[in-house]
Parts: C-alpha cells; structure tokens; sequence
C-alpha cells in the first residue's frame, strides 16, 4: 500500500499542488490528475522505474504504449525525432486539446514508454494545472487514463478513488471531466494520416486541415493499435448495443424478455426515449443527455457504465449513436465495452469470452 494524498483543486492551494506533484513526479512516484478528456495515472516518461510502475498499479498489457504529455510544442520536439510539418500544423491548430499525435521516438524516450515501438504518442493536455506540473517538473509525463486495466476510463475523482487508491502517491481532485472520452489518436509519420483511436476531437475537424485520413473504424475488426485489441471499458453486466432502424421497438421488446427472466434491466438512452423505457418496465434508466447533444452523452458515458455497475444490474441495453461528430467515438467505446452489437436486427457478436 501507498498512502495517497488527495488534492482538491479549489480547495488546496494552487501552488502547493502542483509543487507537490511535480516534485513527486521528479521522485519517480505516480500522480492521478484531471484532464479535459479523462483521469491520467502521471509518472516521469523518460525514468523507465516510474513508468514501469504504472504498467504495475493499472495491470496493463506490457505491449500496450503511454501517450508522453508535454506542455509545449517545443518539449514535444525534444522527445520525437523526424518531426514532419504536418505535426506542426496540427499542434498549432488543436493544442492543448485532445488530440495525440504519433511521432517517431528520440533515444531520450525509454522503450517501455512506447512498449518498445520505435514511436510515441505525443499529447498536450487542455488542463492548465497539468500544464503547470509538467513545466515545473521540466520533463514530460507518461500518463494513460487512470482506470485499472479493462475498466471504463474515469471521469471523476470517485472513479479514480475506486480503482487507485492506496496504490499512487497523489490524486488531484478536478470535479468531472468535460469531455468524458479520451484524445484522437493519429500517425503523422505515414503519407496518408492514420487515425488509431476515435477521440475527443472529431475526425472530420482534423480532415479540414489534413484532407484525407486513414480509418478502419473497430467494427471492421482490424488491429492497428496495440490499445485497439485488448477489451475495454467493460462493465461488470453483459452490455448490448442497439441500433438502426426500430430499434427502439427492438430493445423494448428485450425490456420485457429479461424481465420476465427475472433479471435487473439497466438502459442507457438519450432523454427523448425515457418514457418508452419507462413504460416497458425499466427501473434502471440513466439518460446521457438530448439527442442533439453529443457533448452531454459523451461527457456522461463512462460515468453512467460504472454507475450501472454499483446499481447491480445484469444486463444493459443501450441505444446505438450517429457515428458521425464525437458519435464516432462514442459508438467506438460502446462497441468496445459491448458483448453484442445488434443492427438493422442482425445480432454482431462481439468480444466473445474476453470478460
Ligand atoms: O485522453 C487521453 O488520451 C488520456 C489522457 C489521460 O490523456 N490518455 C489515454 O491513454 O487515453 P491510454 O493509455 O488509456 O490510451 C493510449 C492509446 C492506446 O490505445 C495506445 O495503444 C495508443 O494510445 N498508443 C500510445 N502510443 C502508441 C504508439 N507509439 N503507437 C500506436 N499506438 C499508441
Ligand atoms: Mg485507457
């Protein structure tokens, strides 16, 4: 055990934190703290004992590389190497934000960092207080969400609590987080973009500057990303995601048949349809926000798969989104944490026997 000291920021001093946690990151400790995507679990990127402690406390896949956050683009050149224009533009254009940019690697950059790729994800985080403590640390910092390993990343200080506490030195306390899912993931190395992981930054923002990309979205099956294989975000209850046309119909329909079996229902909607759910015979009803508001639904997702948990039902139905705007990377999450995916009444089966 670790004993964890807890920083409210709004209540502690602004200086006292982040002196504290940028001198904890240069003593090779771990450091949870607020991003506008999700928690980071934070150690020094370039003191491989520190990251290596990371892999440790989240159980994470020793093939699976940590995105180095950095607090300016010039600490972001000392760490790539070959940096390409298009780096650049994108750095000016979307930094800080929840974009992360693959680059290839300077020596500087211990393999375990990139789980021994020759390149690393670069990100600077739209946080300022992060931005603080990776400046006053002077070094930049490795930090994947800070979630124990398969677990839906956390968005709040209690999802952090519940899954690290007693396992890292400081957790910094930044209320919810606004985005709720984590960066775009992309390669500028290749001659045509390439785009590892939907994110907080919708695809067709980046196409604006970029033109064409490369995406094989998690449906078609392809792995390109070593984060990309491993199940995710997974609740405890069976998760199953429906969408295309009636399938309001459909999962009313499953409503009633789980009920009937005796099993605790939880929905997972958009305001609009809660009556519809409500009336099937649903109690565990949780609405991520109105229908045109990808922001809320995004923002409230993962929150609303952990609090399904703590409300012990067995099985979550969930309605399917527009994969278009933030849709995209919501639906990729929903599809990640799914047993099934049910479309156009075609059942997917997905993640078979990874639970
Ligand atoms: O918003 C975020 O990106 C959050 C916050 C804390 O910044 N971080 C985050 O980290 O989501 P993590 O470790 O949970 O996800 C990192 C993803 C993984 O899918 C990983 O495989 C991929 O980025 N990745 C990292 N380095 C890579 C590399 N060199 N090549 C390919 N994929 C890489
Ligand atoms: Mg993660």
């Amino acid at each position: 055990m670790t004993e964890t000291k807890i920083y409210h920021i709004g209540i502690q001093s602004r200086n006292e934190i982040v002196s504290h946690a940028a001198k904890t990151i240069l003593d090779g400790g771990l450091v949870v703290f607020p991003t506008e995507t999700v928690y980071g679990l934070g150690a020094d990127a370039l003191n491989p004992r520190a990251v290596k402690r990371i892999f440790e406390v989240k159980g994470r896949p020793t093939d699976n590389p940590l995105i180095v956050h950095v607090s300016s683009i010039n600490m972001a050149a000392t760490i790539g190497k070959d940096i390409p224009h298009l780096f650049y533009d994108l750095a000016e254009r979307f930094w800080p934000g929840p974009l992360t940019m693959i680059v290839k690697k300077a020596n500087i950059v211990p393999d375990i960092t990139t789980a021994g790729l020759p390149k690393v994800a670069i990100r600077m985080p739209a946080k300022d207080i992060v931005l603080d403590i990776i400046s006053t640390a002077g070094r930049p910092i490795a930090a994947p969400s800070a979630n124990l390993s398969g677990k839906p990343s956390p968005t709040t200080v209690e999802h952090v609590i519940d899954d690290l506490s007693g396992k890292v030195d400081i957790i910094i306390d930044g209320g919810q987080c606004d985005i709720g899912l984590e960066s775009t993931v992309i390669d500028v190395t290749c001659n045509v973009p390439r785009i590892y992981r939907p994110g907080g930054l919708p695809l067709e923002e980046i196409e604006g500057i970029v033109g064409t990309l490369e995406y094989i979205p998690y449906s078609d099956g392809k792995v390109l990303s070593p984060g990309q294989k491993y199940r995710h975000y997974a609740p405890q209850a069976r998760l199953i995601v429906y969408y295309g046309p009636g399938y309001n119909d459909v999962i009313v329909r499953e409503i009633k048949k789980h009920l009937v079996l005796g099993r605790k229902v939880g929905i997972l909607c958009v305001e609009e349809h809660r009556d519809i759910y409500n009336k099937a015979g649903a109690s565990e009803i949780i609405c991520l926000g109105n229908k045109a508001d990808a922001r809320s639904i995004s923002k409230n997702l993962f929150a609303a798969l952990r609090e399904m948990d703590k409300r012990g039902v067995d099985v979550i139905l969930s309605e399917g989104f527009e994969e278009r705007g933030l849709g995209l990377a919501i639906m990729d999450r929903l599809m990640k944490a799914s047993e099934q995916v049910i479309t156009h009444n075609t059942m997917v089966e997905n993640n078979e026997g990874s639970h």
